[in-house]
């Protein structure tokens, strides 16, 4: 595997969750981490739970300037991960009374990666990877109102597949979560799928994002492995 000591990682979504935990990993390895998302207070927060060589950078990631900024100010660099999201757990809406402005919010988490990936191919180093993140959700689809979401996470899933041919030999992977423990949920929410997954899934618990960065850091290092999905979701596919 690739030795990450000294080396730059920019993680989108750095401040909470997955993204949160995947740094820790990457300070562990003696990584210079950049923690990435919108707000300051949570970076500086995020930054101080972590330590070691972090730096935080806050940006939007719909908006292409602010994008681009971080990617300049950032300079070369070696991996970047992407778990960026906003609102989604309150964006569900039944397709018969999804406005046109709702789906096009669902949609953010692609525009998103597209922004970041578009800035990234320009500064990654050729030996450097991406990791994106879509949802277990395309292969069992929700039929709770997530259409547009797990639409936006095919999206991801297929993009990501096409710069991995197109930007090789800079690799590039998906990671497809299921139920997480993360600032997606409130509190109570976290509380009923923890219940949830102890009687449901084949792992008998709810998934942490530590769980998660686990294969977002090894996908991250793994020199052979290029556009791959991997489902991290408890066995809840099969079921
Ligand atoms: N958790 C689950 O159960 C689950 C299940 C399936 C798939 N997923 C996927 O996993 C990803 C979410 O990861 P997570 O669960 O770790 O989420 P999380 O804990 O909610 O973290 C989301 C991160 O995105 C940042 N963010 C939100 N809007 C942003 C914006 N416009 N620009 C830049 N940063 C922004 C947030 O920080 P700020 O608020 O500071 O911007 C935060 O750091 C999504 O792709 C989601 O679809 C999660």
């Amino acid at each position: 595997m690739i030795t990450v000591k000294g080396k730059k990682v920019v993680i989108i979504g750095g401040s909470s969750g997955i993204g949160k935990a995947l740094a820790k990993r990457f300070v562990q390895e003696e990584a210079t981490v950049y923690l990435v998302s919108r707000t300051e207070a949570k970076l500086q927060k995020a930054k101080e739970e972590i330590g070691g060589n972090t730096f935080i950078l806050p940006m939007n990631m719909l908006d292409e300037t602010s994008v681009n900024d971080v990617f300049k100010q950032v300079g070369a660099f070696d991996f970047m991960s992407f778990s960026a999201v906003n609102d989604e757990t309150k964006l569900m809406s039944q397709i018969k009374d999804m406005t046109t402005d709702l789906a096009n919010r669902g949609m953010e988490k692609f525009w998103g990666t597209f922004n970041c990936c578009r800035a990234a191919a320009n500064h990654i180093n050729k030996d450097g990877s991406i990791v994106v993140t879509s949802s277990m959700a395309i292969d069992r689809p929700s039929k709770n109102g997530a259409s547009i979401m797990n639409a936006a996470s095919a999206a991801v899933n297929v993009f990501a597949k096409a710069l991995a041919r197109e930007i090789a030999p800079v690799r590039v992977n998906i990671i497809a979560p299921g139920v997480v423990s993360t600032g997606v949920w409130t509190e109570k929410e976290k509380e009923s799928f923890a219940e949830w997954a102890k009687n449901t899934l084949p792992v008998a618990h709810l998934g942490t994002a530590e769980e998660l960065a686990y294969t977002y850091f090894n996908a991250l290092t793994n020199p052979y492995m290029t556009g791959t999905t991997i489902t991290v979701d408890g066995g809840l596919t099969l079921i």
